[in-house]
């Protein structure tokens, strides 16, 4: 920026256009839209199940029925998307419920493509909910291994194309995941189907509540030999650079507000379609800011967001989805 066409002050005032609502509406170089939004949802089997989770006020483990009721609001809502997440019934070595072909996303998926046919479906491909260590991928003696995991990964999002998933979002962390998952769908014939990888992902506190909702936390252990470390940026650029060449047609950063450099870096970098994750301990800290009247939920939501957006998101992956399409509505 050329400073010296900014005259001094007085001739400068950077408060002109700032004196009524509709210039500074005139002026806004960034825009929340609910097309921007996906919704989180978590399922597990049942009739008319709506689970509460203690540290996120809002979000429920719902049954299939419920899901339904759910996304259709959202649709009605017009939040284009939700991301979907499995809590299977029983947890093995190998994750059979992750790509079982009537693994609980698979059936949900079946079920909202058949009776929302417009919402899209977005599955998460993780391991993690589905073994009974809790962790994204094959252990043996104590490791977690890359390359045994990805044939699991890879048939995983498979089952999820096949079930109607209209974007693959692997979580895993795992290296040469995109590419695994890339090679099966191609294989499968499921050649239109995006993929949208979690590709910048960090080891991070801030996903504490999600295990509790997706009971995915890992029984040993932490996952910092395949999430990253939050002391670093260019990594992430390289992990995502890998993704990109393995295939991935959207990219995601995770968490977001604590990231928000990350994001912007990423969005100059390559221009990808790029999703901002605002995470379950992000929700949780306004939840309950909100919740002793220490902040006003909607401003700071809002707000959050909107800088997501001006650090370079064009997708905005929240828990509050439902409450921020509410909100955009125009009197
Ligand atoms: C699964 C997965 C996690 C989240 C999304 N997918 C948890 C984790 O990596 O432990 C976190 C989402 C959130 O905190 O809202 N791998």
């Amino acid at each position: 920026m050329n400073l010296s066409v900014l005259g001094n002050f007085p001739v400068n005032r950077p408060r002109r256009l700032r004196t009524s609502p509709a210039l500074r509406r005139l002026v806004a170089e960034t825009s929340l839209n609910v097309n921007q939004l996906v919704l989180p949802l978590f399922a597990r089997s049942g009739k008319k199940l709506r689970r509460p989770v203690a540290a996120m006020p809002g979000v429920f483990q719902l049954s299939p029925d419920e899901i339904l009721r759910e996304a259709t609001q959202a649709q009605e809502l017009g939040v284009p998307a939700v991301l979907l997440f499995g809590i299977p019934d029983q947890k093995d070595a190998k994750a059979s419920g992750a790509y079982a072909k009537n693994g609980i996303v698979q059936q949900v998926t079946r079920r909202l493509k058949k009776e929302l046919p417009e919402l899209l479906v977005i599955t998460d491909v993780c391991l993690c909910e589905y073994m009974e260590h809790g962790h994204c991928g094959i252990v043996q003696d104590g490791k977690i291994l890359n390359d045994p995991s990805l044939r699991l990964l890879a048939r995983t999002a498979a089952s999820h194309a096949e079930a109607g998933a209209d974007i693959v979002a692997p979580s895993d962390m795992m290296d040469g995941r995109v590419r695994a998952i890339r090679a099966e769908l191609d294989n499968e014939g499921f050649l239109e189907t995006p993929i949208m990888s979690y590709a910048a992902k960090f080891a991070s506190a801030f996903y504490g509540p999600f295990r509790e909702v997706a009971e995915s936390a890992p029984s040993f252990g932490d996952r910092r030999s395949y999430q990253m470390d939050a002391a670093n940026g260019n990594e992430a650029l390289r992990e995502v650079a890998l993704d990109i060449q393995e295939g991935a047609d959207l990219v995601m950063v995770k968490p977001a507000l604590a990231y928000l450099d990350i994001l912007r870096r990423v969005k100059t970098e390559f221009g990808l379609p790029t999703a901002a994750y605002a995470v379950s301990g992000e929700h949780a800290m306004i939840k309950a800011a909100a919740a002793n009247g220490w902040i006003d939920e909607r401003a700071v939501t809002l707000e959050s967001l909107l800088a997501m957006r001006r650090a370079g998101a064009d997708i905005l992956i929240t828990y509050a989805a439902m409450d921020v399409a509410k909100w955009l509505k125009p009197a």
